[in-house]
């Protein structure tokens, strides 16, 4: 993939979901899963992705997601049904999951989350598509995200966010918003005590980035700031340049009661980040080489 091409934030994108041109099958988008109707070649694709991804979780993903997959009925012989998952899902942390066709745009996306509803796509990715997706699958939004619901923390900060959405909706501060979602939710790792581990969905559902995140000597590591990472645009196409690291999920919780209007105020103006900077006053975990985004400059 051209490194060069690719640091363009689609404003009518939210991170992995939302914004789709296409007409909304219900009012707020939600369609039957129609678990019964998945394939036996669905289900051996969803098997395949299951077993090589759990094969290569041990040790890399955060035992918060390993605690939360071990409680959900989530196994390798079939597609998981959302109904069976959100029972699960609502003792522990009162959320559910809701099937919907694909993208959806950004304010239907909020409103599920500021009403602990996870969308997840139903389909799932051809054999041909193993580690390429344009958009969310039920392997992403089920095996990377609904595991991480089941933490109390997690699963607050989501609501929050999706409260969060509506008004930087309003504000015009989304790009911006969505940075911290792109840069946790999705890309985040944890220092845990036995070393960084993953607990951002989009990596934790991805063969190759689960390992080039933790093991290549290429992307940055820093710790997370949140105005920080508000100024800094990400990749949609490609493993990420930098990935963001807390120290604990609660520092998440920390987040969503913050009041976003100052520091909206103060991100009106001052720079912006690429997406491989590196600044003075990052605290810096691993500093990247470059080698995978930029080879030209090795050396
Ligand atoms: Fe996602």
């Amino acid at each position: 993939m051209n490194p060069d091409s690719s640091t363009v934030e689609r404003s009518d994108k939210h991170g992995l979901a939302a914004g789709a041109a296409a007409a909304a099958p219900s009012p707020d988008w939600t369609i039957p899963q129609g678990w019964e109707q998945y394939t036996a070649d669905e289900h051996a694709v969803w098997k395949t992705l299951f077993e090589r991804q759990t094969r290569l979780l041990p040790g890399r993903a955060c035992d918060a997601f390993v605690e939360g997959m071990r409680a959900l009925p989530i196994g390798a012989d079939e597609i998981p049904d959302f109904r069976r998952l959100s029972d699960v899902l609502m003792k522990r942390t009162g959320w559910q999951v809701v099937a919907v066709p694909g993208l959806v745009p950004d304010e239907v996306f909020f409103e599920h989350l500021a009403h602990r509803r996870f969308p997840a796509g139903n389909f799932i990715r051809k054999p041909h598509q193993l580690d390429y997706l344009e958009e969310p699958d039920v392997f992403h939004d089920v095996f990377g995200h609904v595991p991480m619901l089941m933490n109390p923390v997690i699963a607050d900060f989501i609501q929050a966010y999706g409260e969060g959405g509506l008004r930087a909706q309003r504000l015009g501060r989304l790009p911006q918003l969505a940075r911290v979602y792109w840069y946790t939710v999705e890309f985040g790792l944890l220092r845990q005590r036995d070393g960084l581990r993953i607990y951002g969905a989009g990596i934790a559902s991805s063969y190759t980035e689960s390992r080039f995140c933790l093991e290549s000597d290429s992307p940055n590591r820093i710790r997370f700031d949140l105005e920080r990472v508000m100024r800094t645009r990400y990749r949609i196409d490609d493993f990420q340049e930098t990935y963001f690291v807390l120290d604990d999920l609660e520092e998440l919780l920390a987040l969503s009661r913050i009041d976003f209007g100052p520091l909206y105020e103060r991100l009106g103006s001052g720079p912006e980040y690429d997406p491989g900077d590196v600044l003075p006053q990052d605290e810096v975990i691993h500093r990247g080489s470059g080698s995978y985004h930029h080879p030209q400059q090795e050396g």
